[in-house]
C-alpha cells in the first residue's frame, strides 16, 4: 500500500499581526504539514510567533491570514460555535504554567473537561482512572495542586489536556518552570502517551531537549518561509 497520507493538519500561507500602536508581525506567513500521529517540536527563538502558531491551531486566535486545515476542514472560517466544539474535543492544551483550577482537586481538574463535553459520570470515572494511572498520579486525586511539585502538577495538565480524547495535543513551553530532571520526564510522559493513544503532539519550545522527544522539527525564523 502506497497510499498517500492526508496530513491531520495543514497550515498554508498563516499570517498573524497583532495591531496597536505599533504593528507586531507573529507569523510571516508560514506553511507546513503534520501527518496524524506525528510528534513534532516548533522550535525558534523567543519572540518567533511559537505561543502565537499554537493559539491560532488551537483556535483560541483569529490569524489575520491564511487556511489552517484539520482534516481538511478550514478551522479559521468557522463560527463561534464550531470553535468551542473544536476547543472542547479536538485539541488538549498544555502550558508552561500548568493552568490547574487551584480550588479543585486533581480529579476534578481532570474531570471538568469532560463535564463541559456532557460525558457520563461512568465514562468520565473510568477515563480519570485510566489516565492517573498512565501517569502515576493515582495517589494525588483528593489533594489540590498546591500540594503537587510543578513536576507533578504538569502530569496533572498531560491528564486535563488527554482528558477528552482530543487527536491533537498543543504543548507551549511545557517544561518551561521545570527543572532539567522533571523536564525529561514531562516530555518522556507526552511523547509515550501520544504514542499510546495515537496523538498528534506540537510542542512549542526554544528548548532543544524537546527535540530528543519528537520525530521532527519546525524551525521559525524571521523570514516569511516556504513549505518548512
Ligand atoms: N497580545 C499581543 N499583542 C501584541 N503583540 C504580541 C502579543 N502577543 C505576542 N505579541 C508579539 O508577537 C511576537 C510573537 O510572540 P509569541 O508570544 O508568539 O512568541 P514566542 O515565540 O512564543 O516567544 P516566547 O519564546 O518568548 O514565548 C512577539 O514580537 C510578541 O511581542
Ligand atoms: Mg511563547
Amino acid at each position: 500500500m502506497n497510499q498517500k497520507k492526508e496530513p491531520i493538519i495543514r497550515v498554508i500561507d498563516l499570517i498573524h499581526v497583532y495591531k496597536g500602536k505599533v504593528e507586531t508581525v507573529a507569523l510571516p506567513g508560514i506553511s507546513f504539514k503534520i501527518n496524524k500521529g506525528e510528534k513534532v517540536a516548533i522550535r525558534g527563538k523567543s519572540g518567533l510567533g511559537k505561543t502565537t502558531l499554537l493559539h491560532c491551531l488551537a483556535g483560541i486566535l483569529k490569524p489575520t491570514a491564511g487556511k489552517i486545515l484539520v482534516e481538511g476542514r478550514n478551522i479559521v472560517d468557522y463560527n463561534e460555535d464550531q470553535l468551542a466544539e473544536y476547543r472542547c474535543k479536538k485539541v488538549g492544551l498544555v502550558y508552561q504554567s500548568f493552568n490547574l483550577a487551584p480550588f479543585l482537586t486533581i480529579e476534578e481538574n481532570i474531570e471538568f473537561p469532560m463535564v463541559l463535553a456532557k460525558k457520563e459520570r461512568r465514562e468520565r470515572k473510568e477515563r480519570i482512572n485510566e489516565l492517573v494511572e498512565l501517569l502515576d498520579i493515582q495517589r494525588y486525586l483528593n489533594q489540590k495542586p498546591a500540594f503537587l511539585s510543578g513536576g507533578e502538577q504538569q502530569r496533572v495538565a498531560i491528564a486535563v489536556a488527554l482528558a477528552n480524547n482530543p487527536d491533537i495535543i498543543l504543548a507551549d513551553e511545557p517544561t518551561g518552570n521545570l527543572d532539567l530532571e522533571n523536564s525529561q520526564v514531562v516530555y518522556q510522559y507526552l511523547s509515550d502517551l501520544c504514542d499510546h493513544f495515537n496523538k498528534t503532539l506540537l510542542i512549542a519550545t526554544h528548548d532543544p531537549e524537546a527535540s530528543k522527544y519528537t520525530e521532527r522539527e519546525i524551525i521559525l525564523t524571521k523570514l516569511k518561509s516556504q513549505e518548512l
